[in-house]
């Protein structure tokens, strides 16, 4: 195995040609947005910062994470991960962006850049050996649950995925679960689509995501009449399942009138969507 120090320099910056003064200064940038409390019925708005995390950040981000994996009704739904883990994808495997209220991490949201490791997620997909290298991941995102409802998630996604298609990684990827509607809601909104399905990180039941290159919004199938289009309860992973292997992929959450989410599916190639490469937050 490499050093530490040669595997740093083979990622960040990638070993092909990106524009380096791009990627140091977006990873500089800060940006601001505006929230509401969940439980202040005074409806007061806070702002909020925007940046990638630094080492010395390193505690705050393990405290929010251990507090939102506290929070889950399900330990399914989000993987519990080391600090050593956090801090390698702060500045050696990938990046985090942080989002700060009055100084407070409320949310983060890791991009990681596998490359050659034995976790890429281009294993579930039929891209030849040299776009793999091309792949990141959306890896760990969390919001506190005291300030969720305020699209943070999204936000953090399209300053992560900025950073990805900066750094030359234009596939991007990611795992979620069966479980979590509202963030395979986030993914397909912005253009993800389920390619696939595993068992991973030991029993968890996930969706594979993908998505080539930029966000777009709207997906839908080309002709919205087809009697091919299908929709599955989210929840529903072996049904799911075995419509992935039958060739359909999910490009959308749908919530019902009853408060059910269920995942639209259709035929690989036949789900068109509108570019959206404004980049905002
Ligand atoms: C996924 C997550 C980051 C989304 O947070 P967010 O950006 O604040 O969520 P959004 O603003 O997109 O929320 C949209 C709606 O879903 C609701 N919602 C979001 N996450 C929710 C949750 N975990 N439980 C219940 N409702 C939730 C919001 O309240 C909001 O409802 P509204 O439209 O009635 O206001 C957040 O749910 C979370 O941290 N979950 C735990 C960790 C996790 O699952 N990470 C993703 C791993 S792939």
């Amino acid at each position: 195995m490499p050093p530490v120090e040669a595997d740093t320099e083979a990622r960040i910056p990638p070993p092909w040609p990106s524009d380096q003064t791009a990627l140091l200064a977006f990873h500089q940038s800060e940006w601001q947005s505006n929230i509401l409390r969940r439980d202040d019925p005074a409806e007061t708005s806070y702002g909020v910062t925007l940046r990638f995390l630094e080492t010395a950040d390193l505690n705050d981000l393990v405290e929010l994470h251990q507090a939102v994996v506290a929070n889950l009704p399900d330990r399914h739904i989000f993987r519990s991960d080391q600090p050593d883990f956090l801090a390698d994808h702060i500045e050696r495997r990938g990046a985090t962006v942080g989002a700060f209220k009055e100084g407070r991490l409320i949310g983060y949201a890791v991009v990681s850049f596998p490359y050659q490791d034995p976790d890429n997620l281009a294993r579930f997909t039929d891209l030849p050996a040299d776009e793999a290298l091309r792949v990141a991941h959306f890896d760990g995102a969390a919001v506190h649950p005291d300030f969720r409802g305020n699209h943070l998630h999204q936000t953090m996604n399209q300053i992560r995925g900025h950073y990805a298609l900066l750094a030359g990684y234009h596939h991007l990827m990611g795992t979620v679960s069966p479980l979590n509607p509202y963030s395979l809601g986030n993914h397909l909104g912005a253009g993800f689509q389920v390619i696939g399905h595993a068992v991973c990180y030991g029993d968890m039941q996930r969706y594979i995501i993908h998505r080539k290159g930029h966000p777009t919004s709207l997906q839908r199938p080309r002709n919205p009449e087809d009697k091919e289009l299908i929709s599955c309860p989210v929840d529903a992973f072996f049904e799911v399942s075995e419509h992935l292997a039958h060739g359909y992929i999910g490009f959308a959450v749908q919530r019902t009138s009853s408060g059910k989410y269920l995942l639209q599916m259709a035929l690989r190639d036949t789900v068109t969507s509108d570019t959206n490469r404004a980049f905002r937050t």
